[in-house]
């Protein structure tokens, strides 16, 4: 049974037959879901993923179910597995947002029916393909179906979070080149790097936004205080000056760059309005494509599931 909880569970010809599934007419797309259920869980807040989900399933003929850490408690009132296996009962697919990435893993560890990751502390897989949707959108795709994005640089100015993790693997994979540039002690590790390596991605890496910049088809921004870091604000705010993508930065780039940022954004924070706003700004292109993302992912998944089953 397949699960995605970050890119690196797609070989690259198959993260390509999704971008294929998300150029088709929603109308075309194999009804996966039709008759059956979807739990979509939640342990944190969202906009975009729950809202960008729920309607893909609507779109693949299924039911989605909303369930909050309120009603389930997972590892309160209940067990992640017992959570699991019981949402199994009633659905064919489990998508959850989780804090600790283990969660996901205990999860899909039991295969009872496919988990889908819509946000863990690790990574943000369906938010990276949307991304993907984003460029090829602005850039067009190069004459390699196997690369997509060869020849593409995407730089991330920030925090070694979620976001850049899938990001970097799902542009790498895909033949761009990925560059990062964080503040010491915010970096990639080790094991990142490694993972990064293991799917042949090799980011280059700076401290400083200025050395990574110039060049750039695409800036990209996160929060510098993800989801359950809200205690460390204000030591991050002090860390991370000098790290704020401003639409002079973006400019820096080139005139063809483009800005791009996973949302929410936390304006004055990591991206001033300028970038977000800017005439270079594709950051609601971006919110769109969750929508594309979702249900290729979902589409993709399900018939692979199908035909696993067969
Ligand atoms: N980008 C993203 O995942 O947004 P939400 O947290 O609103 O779902
Ligand atoms: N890195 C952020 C992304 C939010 C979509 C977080 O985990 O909170």
């Amino acid at each position: 049974m397949r699960h995605i909880l970050d890119i690196d569970d797609l070989a690259t010809p198959e993260l390509v037959e999704i971008l294929a599934i998300g150029r088709l007419p929603v109308g075309e797309v194999d009804q996966v879901l039709a008759g059956k259920g979807a739990a979509c869980y939640f342990a944190k807040p969202s906009a975009r993923t729950r809202n960008s989900t729920e309607m893909a399933v609507v779109q693949l003929g299924g039911h989605p179910v909303y369930i909050t850490d309120v009603e389930v408690g997972i590892d309160e009132r209940e067990t992640a597995e017992d959570v699991t296996r019981t949402l199994g009962c009633f659905h064919d697919v489990i998508c959850a947002r989780v804090f600790e990435h283990s969660v996901l893993e205990r999860m899909a560890a039991l295969n009872v029916v496919p988990i889908v990751n819509l946000l863990s502390d690790g990574a943000h897989p369906l938010q990276a393909i949307a991304d993907v949707f984003t460029i090829l959108d602005e850039f067009g795709a190069g004459d390699d179906p196997a690369q997509p994005l060869a020849g593409r640089v995407v730089t991330y100015v920030g925090d070694a979070n979620n976001v850049a993790r899938s990001l970097g693997l799902a542009v790498g994979k895909l033949g761009a080149e990925f560059r990062i540039a964080s503040p010491s002690g915010y970096q990639f590790d080790p094991v990142d790097l490694d993972r990064l390596a293991a799917s042949s991605v090799v980011p280059v890496v700076s401290d400083r936004a200025a050395d990574v910049v110039p060049g750039s088809d695409v800036i990209y921004a996160d929060t510098w205080t993800s989801m359950g870091q809200e205690d460390e604000h204000a030591q991050r705010l002090r860390d991370f000056e000098g790290f704020q993508v401003t639409e002079e930065l973006v400019a820096e780039a080139g005139e063809r760059s483009v800005f791009m940022h996973c949302l929410p954004a936390h304006r004055g924070e990591e991206a001033t309005d300028g970038a977000l706003d800017g005439q270079q700004s594709r950051i609601w292109v971006q919110a769109a494509h969750r929508l594309t993302s979702a249900r290729s992912v979902l589409a993709w998944l399900l018939a692979n599931q199908a035909n696993d089953g067969a």
